[in-house]
């Protein structure tokens, strides 16, 4: 089994973290083992590589699937499976394709980086396996799947999103983002947010998965890093695709499309579509400049209830984190503090069929 020392985290790369006034190290990031549900205890063969993510061997894996009996979901870096642990701990099980175009970095990155970081925004590795040439990942087991399995399959059976889960959403993606950015020393750049990343926690509480792609931001007086340009189409920044310049603002442009999506409850790139609405962006810029057409916009699943002054401050905001020049989007913690406000304005469909004239909230529709 690999012992993963490559993985211990070297304190001039993410040595420090900003807490409330005071600057951690690293060796005080909260430790994924203590505390949690994983004890390395007893019978339980694993081991710790001391920063919390535990190392599996295969057939502890094998087993914990019961020979990668249910699988849960696919993607680039291969099939996800859910399985139980020893102690019972429900897991998702990413078993990396050998042919897959995601490669043993982006596996490094992934641990390094998630049992370095710790917010409730972001999802919990538990583990990893690197018995032989097999790579796995074991994470915790986040019951409602991805934001994209809500927004787009359409399931007669399912109730669309509603308004007020997509705003939480929006705002506990936000709060991940701004962790990454903001408080993480040096920060990190996510690289790959997209509705198939975020998954979702009991009662819709959003978290940020799938760390392979990320990069430690620029340090000093660099205003970006280059690099090779990496991510989604359809969700990655255009200077960023032209130039392989990325900065945190090419985070801050994926985090527009996604709130796009949360509106409109449209891809950002759906093949299906007609030709000038292939592309969600593209097709919705137009839009954005007349308040008139932002009713256009709207997710028709949401059929009405959603609170109109709330909708166009969230168009307002998407527009600014989509603004072609990166200079002009704004930083993800104003973006989090206007969403936070928008999502304590939550839309009481109750008191919006009784119609209050006297007394309407901020985000009525009565103030359309
Ligand atoms: N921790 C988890 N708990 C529950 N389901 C998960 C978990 N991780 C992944 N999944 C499911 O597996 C699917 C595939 O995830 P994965 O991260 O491998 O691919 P992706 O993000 O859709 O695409 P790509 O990795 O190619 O960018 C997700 O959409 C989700 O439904
Ligand atoms: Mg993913």
């Amino acid at each position: 089994m690999g012992c993963f020392s490559c993985l211990s985290p070297r304190r001039d790369d993410v040595s420090m973290i900003e807490g409330s006034g005071q600057r951690r190290h690293s060796a005080d990031f909260p430790d994924h083992g203590k505390g949690g549900s994983v004890s390395n205890k007893g019978k339980d063969k694993s081991s710790q590589n001391g920063t919390g993510a535990k190392s599996f061997t295969f057939q502890q894996l094998i087993n914990a699937t019961r020979s990668f009996k249910v699988m849960i979901g696919e993607g680039g870096f291969g099939k996800v499976y859910k399985g139980k642990l020893e102690n019972g701990q429900i897991v998702a099980i990413k078993w990396l394709n050998h042919e897959g175009i995601q490669g043993s970095q982006e596996f490094i990155m992934e641990v390094l980086l998630l049992s370095l970081l710790r917010h409730s925004n972001l999802v919990c590795l538990i583990g990893y396996c690197t018995d032989g040439d097999q790579r796995l990942l074991v994470y915790e087991y986040m019951p409602l799947g991805s934001l994209e399995d809500h927004l787009f399959v359409v399931d007669p059976d399912k109730a669309p999103l509603e308004w007020n889960t997509r705003m939480k959403i929006a705002v506990g993606t936000a709060r991940g983002l701004e962790y990454l950015h903001c408080k993480a020393n040096p920060p990190v750049i996510y690289r790959d947010l997209k509705s198939a990343n975020i998954l979702l926690d009991d009662d819709f509480h959003p978290k940020l998965s799938d760390f392979g792609l990320a990069k430690f931001g620029p340090v000093g007086d660099n205003t970006h890093v280059t690099t090779r340009v990496m991510g989604t189409h359809g969700y990655c920044a255009p200077e960023y695709a032209m130039s392989g310049k990325l900065t945190l603002k090419s985070d801050v442009y994926s985090f527009g499309v996604v709130l796009l999506e949360l509106i409109t409850g449209r891809m950002a790139i759906d093949s299906t579509r007609l030709q000038g609405e292939q592309n969600l962006v593209n097709w919705a810029r137009p839009l954005f400049k007349d308040r008139r057409r932002f009713s256009q916009l709207v997710d028709p699943l949401l059929r009405g209830r959603f609170p109109v002054r709330c909708l166009h401050h969230a168009i307002a905001i998407t527009a600014m984190c989509l603004q072609e020049q990166p200079t002009y989007r704004p930083l993800i913690s104003d973006v989090l503090v206007a969403l936070e406000y928008l999502a304590s304005q939550p839309y009481n469909p109750e008191a919006h069929s009784r119609g209050s004239p006297r007394s309407p909230s901020p985000c009525s529709p009565l103030h359309a």
